[in-house]
């Protein structure tokens, strides 16, 4: 299907909204009262800058493009052919309790195909950007994930939550470190797929992720040469699903230990694109 609607005008878009959301978030964090946050479930933190920061997402993307939905962690929405989908704060956490390492997490979704992904940390002013198909930045920087190819020197990160049981998540780490992986656990999912993207870490695992936490960073691991989960076939915008994403050279590697499956390579979906 063919929009009218512009690609760039929405890339333009969503460059200046996660930066203006991010200024909002950081002053959020700056000023924040010891305390403030409420709990929406166990482990599940709540600011009131979450909420704003969604809000004003929310009010910029429905002024620039009315028809487009939006589909956010806070307040929810309608996914439709294309639609918004975002985390005001992920690493919410962190965030509550000082902790600087948490971002803002936006991406643009055309029937079911992402296409914009952005990632910003406001309190290292890091901004990840990509589009589908032109390769990933950081701050306007090309990245590339790592090429690391030896378990004995990767590190992989896996994040967990309380939707899926403790056993399955103490099985996958159990079987990363045997395999000679450091696994760490920095409290932001999004943040660690960006983190993929620019090879500071080797690969991301989470058994179960929302689509505002994965979608953007899923196509900036993917644009930046990474290998990454067919997230669209084996979860949904909706209910969201099991995440893998990793450096190429240790990606079946990863994928075997922790049972998730891999998209093809980038290069041979092209070619069989092409045929
Ligand atoms: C959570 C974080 C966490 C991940 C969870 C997410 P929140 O999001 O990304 O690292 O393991 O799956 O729900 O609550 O910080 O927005
Ligand atoms: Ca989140």
């Amino acid at each position: 299907m063919t929009y009218t609607n512009d690609l760039d005008c929405r890339a333009k878009l969503c460059r200046d909204v996660i930066l203006s959301a991010g200024a909002l978030a950081l002053e959020g964090f700056q000023n924040a009262k010891a305390a403030g946050f409420s709990m929406k479930g166990p482990q599940d933190y709540l600011t009131e800058t979450d909420a704003a920061s969604e809000a004003h997402i929310r009010q910029k993307i429905a002024a620039a493009f009315p028809d487009d939905s939006f589909f956010g962690e806070e307040g929810g929405g309608n996914i439709r052919e294309r639609v918004w989908v975002v985390d005001p704060i992920d690493g919410t956490a962190n965030f509550a309790r000082g902790i600087p390492h948490f971002c803002i997490s936006i991406g643009y979704v055309e029937d079911n195909v992402a296409k914009l992904g952005a990632i910003y940390n406001p309190a290292l002013d890091e901004l990840y950007f990509c589009r589908a198909g032109e390769g990933a930045t950081r701050n306007g920087q090309p990245i590339s994930a790592a090429r690391t190819d030896r378990f004995d020197r990767a590190t992989v990160e896996l994040g967990w939550s309380t939707r899926i049981p403790n056993a399955r998540y103490l099985d996958a780490m159990t079987r990363l470190l045997e395999k000679g992986a450091n696994v760490r656990r920095a409290g932001s999912g999004a943040m660690a797929l960006a983190y993929v993207a620019d090879g500071r870490s080797d690969g991301y695992v989470e058994l179960h992720m929302n689509s505002w936490d994965c979608v953007p960073g899923l196509l900036l691991v993917a644009e930046a040469g990474g290998r990454v989960c067919p997230f669209f076939e084996i979860g949904s915008l909706q209910n969201g699903g099991a995440v893998l994403a990793s450096a190429p050279a240790i990606a079946e590697g990863i994928s075997d230990a922790v049972g998730i499956a891999l998209a093809a390579p980038r290069d041979k979906r092209a070619r069989e694109h092409a045929a």
